[in-house]
């Protein structure tokens, strides 16, 4: 092998690779048949690694890349990389921020409205002929005039502010700080927002810093009719918690995008009536990962280049 290598640990679009193959050669993660001996025999080759916020840098091969000098991550959230680790190996991390946010705000909304009028459960009602069967489906709750709380008015939360607004509703929002020159409710515990809310929308990045940062009490304080959104990260909610708030009626509903193990999700919330499930999905549109994509390949650019990065992390 002449080129340095290119690591590609989680999925990538093979064509957005094209501008980098006169530089690397790509090796893909999922592909080998034994990672274990590629580390052995070709760790110190590999430059540049792809991943994503969730699979990070698999441990197995951690020492082996010894001269790792770039880990472009494909996705916002870094949380599984980690930066202690890389910054005293000078290894440099870039994200794709900005160009997904959009569409994580629209997710954010479908789950909201999912939720609110049982847009899942209807349609299974109309394709299970129930509806003739059973007549009328159940009344739903409205959500436009709700109080929504949001979790990290960040370049993602204030999209979804900006989407709420529209539905005549009051907005309130919780992060580290209060943020000069906005008119929503500032709250500055997620338990008092938790109190105030209606639905929760969780907007913020994950990490050791968030985690389980919505647990029992806030979910409590949510409430009976209360709706919980998570378009975040699994780990930002107290996912047993969750369980058994939702079990004992003590949380309305959930609508989440994301969870503590995936893609593992428990029984008790598939089987729930009370949940809307996605498969993390909130960034997937064709458009938005053409844009992650290219964004990693012009930070690896960039950096092949001896230039600036685009959007580094570190
Ligand atoms: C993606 C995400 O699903 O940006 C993030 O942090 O979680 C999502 O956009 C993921 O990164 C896909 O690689």
């Amino acid at each position: 092998m002449t080129r340095p290598l290119l690591l590609v640990v989680t999925p990538f679009p093979q064509e957005a690779l094209t501008p980098l193959l006169e530089h690397v050669e790509v090796v893909q993660w999922q592909s080998l048949s034994s990672p274990a001996a590629f580390c052995a025999q070709h760790g110190p080759d590999v430059r540049v690694l792809i991943t994503n916020g969730m699979a990070g840098v698999p441990s197995l091969c951690r020492e082996a890349l010894s001269n790792l000098a770039l880990i472009a991550c494909n996705g916002v959230g870094y949380d599984a990389i980690d930066l202690g680790w890389a910054d005293a190996r000078g290894i440099r991390v870039t994200n794709t921020p900005d160009v997904l946010s959009a569409d994580v705000a629209d997710f954010a909304m479908a789950l909201v409205l999912a939720a609110f009028r049982q847009v899942p459960a209807a349609d299974r009602y109309v394709r299970e002929n129930r509806w003739i069967r059973q007549g009328p489906f159940p009344l739903a709750r409205r959500f436009w005039g709700s109080k929504v709380g949001i979790v990290g008015l960040g370049r993602i939360g204030h999209l979804i502010a900006k989407r709420v607004v529209a539905f005549d509703t009051q907005i309130g929002y919780t992060g580290r700080r209060r943020q000069e020159g906005v008119a929503y409710s500032y709250f500055p515990t997620v338990l008092a927002l938790a109190a105030w809310a209606d639905v929760l929308i969780v907007a913020i990045p994950g990490g050791a810093d968030t985690r389980h940062l919505v647990s029992c009490a806030e979910l409590k304080a949510l409430g009976p009719q209360g709706v919980l959104v998570n378009i975040a990260r699994g780990s930002v909610v107290h996912q047993s918690a969750l369980i058994d708030c939702l079990e004992s009626g003590q949380l309305g509903a959930a609508a989440l995008d994301v969870f503590e193990e995936e893609p593992q999700v428990p029984e008790s919330l598939l089987h729930s009536a009370s949940t809307v499930l996605s498969p993390h999905i909130a960034s997937a549109t064709v458009q938005t990962r053409q844009a992650m994509a290219a964004l990693v390949v012009d930070n690896i650019l960039q950096h092949i280049n001896g230039k600036c990065l685009i959007s580094s992390v570190n």
